[in-house]
Formats: structure tokens, sequence, C-alpha cells
């Protein structure tokens, strides 16, 4: 009865067209024992019936696990599916074999428990399942959620940081469905939006300051997000920690794997509303998202299809602003952390790392695309890295699309983007960088804590699609002290 109750419902949301739904706010998980169940679901996104799903500890998308600097945490990873899966705690600064990388393997109805310490800053990372070829299948299904990190320096300043009340998670999804509802997998129609779950959401907001952490879960797909009427926001953090001083801006580009802290000043807004948008018109050329060029590649996964949303401005979540609550910050801090870059003249390499396609001619959009010209094995170490080295990473990117570029188990600063230097919202601590089509960007990084001489660590392209095509390569750190490497169970104690 009830069902039948929602669906109706549902049916009615669908079709009367500018409805909207309370945006879902995943569950918070915290403490020393994080048990995560990856489990098969269903969902009702569109009339007529549910689609069938992936979530973890629901039925799509997984709590917020909120870690604290210097925890040791015990992870625990039920498999609860008939097939296997991984779990990649993407941003966090673990040892390889601790991280879900294809190499560390949760078969069906297993558990995987690894124990990490968390050495990262306070900053937004997520987690989701990177077993190779089925990362975007996994992914769409709804395999994935957030992790805030929370450390002593981030808490001592005065921002909004009460979950759900005035800091917000704002995972920005999109998603093709066939015909019978059912996802599908790296389409190039994924013109549904989902916000944590949610189609065409609102969120009651208070007026006054609030905090968004922004992911950019999508498979493919670049946002160019902003609010409507160009009201300013500020953003506090990219991907790894907080940046210097909040940036003030009117529109940010999230490539997908992205993360951006943001605030916004709601005060004076009581009983209106503000849309956040995604201004897709002024996204640049070869970026998944933007307007479709004239002969390229219609139809291909690389976005270049007709989607309705390519080149277009939409809107990603409606704020309906009410009363302030009594815990409001009354000012944007005007300085947050001090970011500490490798020094460049440190740099004891400078790796390069090409971007291309072996499609036809340079500017193929559909791929398939290689890094330093081969696709990925599983069994090719693709270079050796010193444990403790200072390394300076310039990634050229040889095709005509851009690409989000991800390293696994650590933070990186970027040093310029076709030889600019980066502006200052991309000035902190990043592990994914939009690479623009023809374009180079140089990145410079430290390998320090690295503890894992067997396993590899993974660099590769964050669109989906491509990393499960084989986008993707990795690196082994050498030159770690005997005996550390035993120290399987904290490896991280020294
Ligand atoms: Cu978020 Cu290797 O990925
Ligand atoms: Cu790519």
């Amino acid at each position: 009865m009830k069902h039948a109750f929602s669906t109706l419902v549902l049916v009615v949301i669908f079709f009367s067209g500018n409805c909207q739904n309370p945006l879902f706010i995943p569950p918070i998980l915290e403490g020393k024992q994080v048990n995560l169940h990856v489990q098969y679901g269903s969902m009702q996104f569109q009339a007529g019936g549910p689609t069938a799903t992936i979530g973890i500890n629901g039925n799509f998308l997984g709590p917020t696990v909120i870690l604290n600097q210097g925890d040791s945490i015990q992870l625990s990873v039920y498999n609860d599916l008939d097939e296997s899966t991984t779990m990649h705690w993407h941003g966090l600064h673990v040892p390889a074999r601790l991280d879900g990388s294809p190499h560390n393997v949760i078969q069906a109805h297993t558990v995987w428990s690894p124990r990490i310490k968390v050495l990262d800053q306070a900053s937004t990372y997520w987690y989701h399942p990177h077993l190779h070829g089925k990362t975007a299948e996994q992914v769409t299904k709804g395999a994935a959620g957030m992790i805030i990190v929370r450390d002593n320096q981030e808490s001592t300043l005065n921002l909004p940081r009460n979950y759900g009340i005035d800091d917000f998670p704002i995972v920005i999804q999109s998603r093709a469905f066939d015909t019978n509802r059912q996802f599908v997998v790296n389409s190039a129609d994924d013109h549904t939006l989902l916000i944590n779950g949610t189609i065409d959401p609102i969120l009651k907001v208070p007026a006054q300051i609030i905090r968004f952490r922004v992911l950019n879960g999508s498979t493919n797909r670049v946002y160019n997000i902003g609010f409507q009427g160009n009201q300013l926001f500020y953003q506090i953090a990219s991907d790894g920690g907080l940046l210097d001083a909040p940036v003030a801006l009117t529109r940010l580009m999230l490539a997908p794997g992205e993360r951006a802290e943001l605030l916004v000043n709601l005060s004076g807004l009581k009983d209106q509303s503000l849309d956040l948008f995604s201004f897709g018109s002024e996204l640049p050329n070869g970026i998944y998202g933007a307007a479709v060029p004239g002969s390229m590649g219609v139809g291909s996964i690389d976005g270049y299809s007709a989607n309705i949303l390519n080149g277009k401005d939409f809107k990603l979540i409606r704020l309906s602003v009410t009363a302030p609550t009594t815990q409001a910050i009354s000012t944007i801090p005007s300085n947050l952390i001090s970011n500490k870059k490798p020094d460049p003249s440190k740099s004891s390499v400078t790796r390069i790392i090409t971007l291309s396609t072996s499609g036809m001619g340079m500017g193929n959009l559909s791929g398939p695309f290689l890094i330093n010209g081969q696709s990925f094995s599983m069994d090719r170490i693709d270079f050796s890295a010193k444990l403790g080295a200072t390394e300076i990473w310039q990634i050229s990117n040889q095709t005509a699309i851009a690409h989000p570029f991800h390293i696994h188990g650590l933070q990186f600063f970027i040093s310029d983007i076709g030889g600019a230097a980066p502006d200052r919202s991309r000035q902190g601590r990043k592990d994914v960088v939009l690479v623009p089509a023809m374009q180079s960007v140089r990145l410079i990084m430290k390998l320090d804590d690295f503890l894992d001489p067997e396993i590899p660590y993974m660099f590769h392209c964050h669109m989906l699609s491509h990393e499960d095509d084989g986008m993707m390569g990795q690196f082994l750190v050498t030159g770690i002290p005997t005996g550390l490497n035993t120290l399987i169970d904290d490896p991280l104690i020294r």
C-alpha cells in the first residue's frame, strides 16, 4: 500500500516538471570502527518502476564517513554483492595495500578490513569502487560516498561545520536511463542530474553563512558551478585541504573526482530562494559538458553527442532560505592555513606523462586513450619512484578533449597549467587536475610517508569510462627501509 502511494507521488512529480524533492543528506558514520556494506538495492528515480542500484549501507550512495586526523581507524568493507569490488579511499594518504586499488579485490560475499591511520588534512574526500573495468558501472549504480576529515587547525577556524544544518554534502552526478528505467553505463545521454541521489532537489538552508562540500562524482561530466544572479561565493578548500585564504568566485569548474568546499553568505535572503547552477554555456570547447562542436564525433562517449545538457545552463539545486540558526558565524575568515608547496629546486626528477589516443588522429575524441602510449596493464609497473623524493610530473595532453588526471595516495600542488600559474582556487592541495585539450600541466609532489614496497599506486584519468578503458598507469615506491613493509596492521606508526 505504502509502495503504491509513493509510486503515485513520483508519477506526479515526474510529469509536473517543476516540482522539487527534498535533498537527501546521507547519514554520518563515525568512530574508530567503520563498517561499509556494499549491497544491491533499488530506487524509484523515474515514473513507472524502480532502478536497480548498488548502495553502501543503503540503496544509493553511502554514508558520509567522518574521520579525525591522527586516529587509527578500522575500516571493514563487506562485499554483499555477487560480484567482486574494491574500495578506494580517494585522496587519502594511505599505503597502497590499505587502499582499494584494482589490486585489492574484495571477492563476492567477503570482507576486507584495512586498518588505516588518518594522516590527512581536514578536507572533503570520497570513497568508491575501483575494480578494473567495472569502476564506471559500480559507481554509476550508486557505490560512492563522501569522507570528511577533521583536524585541529580547521577546528579552530570560525567556519560552519554542523553537518546537514550549515555544512552540506553536495554530490553531483549525471545519469542516463534506458527505456526500462535502468542506468546506462558510459552513455553520452547522461542528462538526468542526481544531487546526493535526488532528482530536482530543494534544500532548506538558514539565512547565514553556510558551507557546501561539493564533489563531482560524475562519470565524465564537468560542471561550471555558480549561483543564479552571480551571487558571490568563497572557495575555502580544494581536494586535499584548506586554501591559504578564501577565494571569492562567481564560477568554479569542477571535473570528475574533484572536490571544493564553498562558503556562501545567505544572510538577508530569508524567505527567498536561490538556485545553484552549472553554467555549461561558458565551458570552453573540448570539455565534456561544453557545447557540441559542429562536426566532431556525434554519439561518442566523450560528450560530443547532442546531449541536452551540453553547452547549456541548468539548475543543480534550489536553495530555500529559512530563518538563521543560533550558531551562525558572522564573517568569512580572511586567512585559513598556510600551505607548504614543495620546493621545485629540490625536485629530483621530472616525469613526462603523455595523454594520447590510438584512435584516428590526434584530435580523435572517442579514444581509446593511452598514457605514455600504452593501455593499462595490471602486470606492468610503469615506473618506480623513491621514497622521500620531490618530483615534478608534466602531464601533456595530446588529445582534443580535457582529461581529469588523478594520482592515488598523495596530494600534489599545480605548478602551472599551459605555462600559466594556476588561479588561486587551484593553488592548494589537489589530487585531480583537469588537463585542458592540447595543453600541459605541471604538478609538484613529495613522496613522503609512502610505505608500500609491493603494491603500486595508480594514476589515471578520472573520466571513469576512460579509466576502465585503460587510461591508467601505476608506480611503485622504492627505498622503503626493510622492516616497515611488515607492519601491515599499522604501517604508519613510526
Ligand atoms: Cu577516484 Cu583511482 O580514483
Ligand atoms: Cu580521459
